[in-house]
């Protein structure tokens, strides 16, 4: 069966609004990265979530809501700090892990005692959770480990059997996922940095909030072979790109390559692509780049490192975890 990609019409919304009632998927556009979205109320649902990902059951999916108002129905204790950032950035790429209502199953926390909450912006997803008026639980609509899907077809790429239907918002503004901040107790922990940057969370905390460490709630975002194309890739400073480039040409072997500020050479044959250097445009376009040089069917991609600074630091994460490949990390 094939999912159709929908225009996302008022139709179209509250036809997705019947398959969530019935317990069935639906995808639909956020401003960070699709989401493969189910009734948050309904474990068997969710548990439909995992299969169609082929991720493991014990990992947990963030709560989609649409307003301020509907926090208390999720959350049992909103600590000041995650007031203040839910005022400040919601609707917006922002996750609050928060102790959980006694309501929420163990199906959406893992059966971890908090659960991840998110008011999206993008006007899709607002005009479906408002008509469907309850939340929906959604992680990336793609396979456990794979790239994030940016667009409708990257979606149907990767799931398209498993959906009632894709609503086609076009391609995400941000690109890459949501910045998720953990509280404990009161105290504010970053998990993935993501859409909203660490000056923003330092201008509303008065302070950064403190990093993850190994006692962290899982988070398989956090795991290292995330976001990894099939393709080895490597992660290089724009000087050695320019001496790999030279030595896989003379092996012979093909190099597909996401670059920063190195050109491409007159005679590569293969992918070559110079990516923006302002670090909101270079999100925008990550995954469908990445995706990209996947296509290419090359030996190696090379990407150009990007500059460790605080605007840069979601990037850096996500290309560190790309460019890691799969290991004993992964579970
Ligand atoms: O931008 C985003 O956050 C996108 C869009 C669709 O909203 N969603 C997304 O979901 O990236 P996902 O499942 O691919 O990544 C969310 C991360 C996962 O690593 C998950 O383990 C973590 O958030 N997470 C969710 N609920 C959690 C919880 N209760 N405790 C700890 N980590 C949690
Ligand atoms: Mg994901």
């Amino acid at each position: 069966m094939t999912a159709p990609i929908l225009v996302p019409t008022r139709d179209a919304i509250l036809c997705a609004v019947e398959c969530l009632r019935a317990g069935q998927l639906v995808a639909f556009p956020t401003e960070t990265v699709y989401g493969l979205g189910a009734d948050a109320r309904n474990p068997a649902a969710v548990r439909r979530i995992f299969a169609a990902k082929r991720r493991p059951a014990d990992h947990p999916v963030i709560v989609h809501l649409h307003e301020i108002a509907q926090l208390s129905d999720w959350a049992s204790h909103v600590p000041p700090a995650a007031s203040a950032l839910a005022a400040a950035f919601w609707p917006g790429p922002l996750t609050l892990i928060l102790a959980r209502h006694t309501g929420v199953s163990d199906a959406v926390t893992g059966g971890q005692d908090r659960v991840g909450l998110r008011i999206p912006r993008h006007p899709v997803a607002r005009e479906l959770l408002e008509a469907f008026s309850g939340g929906i639980a959604a992680p990336s609509a793609n396979r456990f480990g794979r790239i994030s899907p940016t667009t409708a077809r990257h979606v149907a790429d990767d799931l398209d059997n498993a959906v009632s239907m894709i609503l086609d918002g076009g391609a995400c503004d941000v690109g890459i996922e949501s910045t998720i901040v953990a509280f404990d107790g009161d105290e504010p922990m970053l998990l993935r940095p993501g859409g909203i940057g660490g000056h923003e969370l330092r201008r509303v905390l008065g302070r950064a909030p403190r990093l993850s460490n190994a006692d962290a709630p899982r988070a398989s975002g956090t795991l290292a072979s995330h976001y990894a194309p099939r393709t080895p890739a490597m992660l290089v400073t724009a000087d050695a790109l320019q001496a790999e480039v030279a030595q896989f040409t003379d092996r012979d072997e093909d190099i597909a390559v996401l670059s920063l500020s190195v050109r491409k050479p007159v005679d590569f044959a293969t992918v070559w692509i110079n990516a923006s250097t302002d670090p909101l445009a270079y999100a925008h376009d990550l995954y469908a780049n990445l995706r990209a040089l996947d296509a290419a069917n090359a030996d190696v991609i090379l990407i150009e490192s990007v500059p460790d600074s605080d605007e840069w630091s979601a990037i850096g994460d996500r290309l560190s975890r790309a460019t890691r490949g799969e290991d004993d990390d992964r579970d």
